[in-house]
């Protein structure tokens, strides 16, 4: 599988990977945010919202092409878009590494294709109360599945336990199909939840206000990967 044209490494497919949101960030100070937590993270969640698909407005490629000069992590895009089509070009261009789009705008195949074509990792991501039916027959053309646990739009809500069913069944078909897929969990993230997510099947975890809202950002992200390992929650 492609790792974007950048050669930033995105880490062993299913390998356990946390990936803080900047949304939690102070948007003033967000290069030196990122370096608070570069060393205890594996991928940058970048939070990208357009006030159509969700209520909110964040950031667009400029501002990942401004991180992209004061950090090597991967960038992990979540296109929180109505039409991500028109924009993927220039976000590959600013220096993302991987985009997920979501599975509830249609036209799913034309943009894993366009993704491809723009050398980025492939994600589709999917509301809390789209089904797992509606990511199955993409799931053997995709680098990673993103699985809200909140409903997209807005940081520090609370963890939807229900997802985790839909966590398990992709994962059942990743390894029964031996499928190089990510399965990735954002929304509500912390200590508590993110074993019990790791338990379903998940492997990279995105937490923003359960790092940036913490004092020491970096003791939080590392807090949350002994969590995983430990098995607690
Ligand atoms: C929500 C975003 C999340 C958000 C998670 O729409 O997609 O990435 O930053 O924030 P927390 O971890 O605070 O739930
Ligand atoms: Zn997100």
């Amino acid at each position: 599988m492609p790792s974007g044209g950048s050669g930033r490494d995105p880490g062993p497919v299913g390998a356990i990977r946390i990936a803080p949101s900047v949304l939690s960030a102070d948007f003033g100070a967000l290069a030196e945010q990122v370096g608070e937590v570069a060393a205890s993270a594996d991928w940058l969640h970048v939070d990208v919202m357009d006030g159509h698909f969700v209520p909110n407005l964040t950031l667009g490629p400029p501002v990942v092409a401004s991180l992209r000069r004061h950090t090597p992590l991967f960038f992990d895009c979540h296109l929180m878009m109505t039409n991500p089509e028109k924009y993927l070009k220039d976000f590959a261009e600013a220096g993302a590494d991987g985009c997920s789009v979501h599975v509830e705008i249609g036209h799913t195949a034309e943009l894993i294709t366009q993704m491809r074509e723009l050398g980025l990792r492939a994600g589709l991501a999917l509301n809390p109360d789209t089904p797992f039916e509606a990511v199955a027959p993409f799931l053997d053309r995709v680098d990673l599945v993103l699985c809200m646990t909140v409903f997209p739009g807005f940081g520090g809500q609370e963890f939807m336990a229900e997802v985790l069913d839909k966590v398990r069944q992709v994962r059942h078909v990743v390894d029964a199909d031996a499928l190089p897929v990510d399965i990735e969990v954002d929304g509500g993230i912390d200590v508590d939840t993110a074993p019990r997510a790791a338990a379903a099947g998940a492997n990279v975890f995105v937490a923003g206000s359960a790092i940036f809202g913490h004092e020491r950002p970096w003791e939080a992200a590392d807090q949350i990967r002994a969590s995983i390992h430990a098995g607690v929650g």
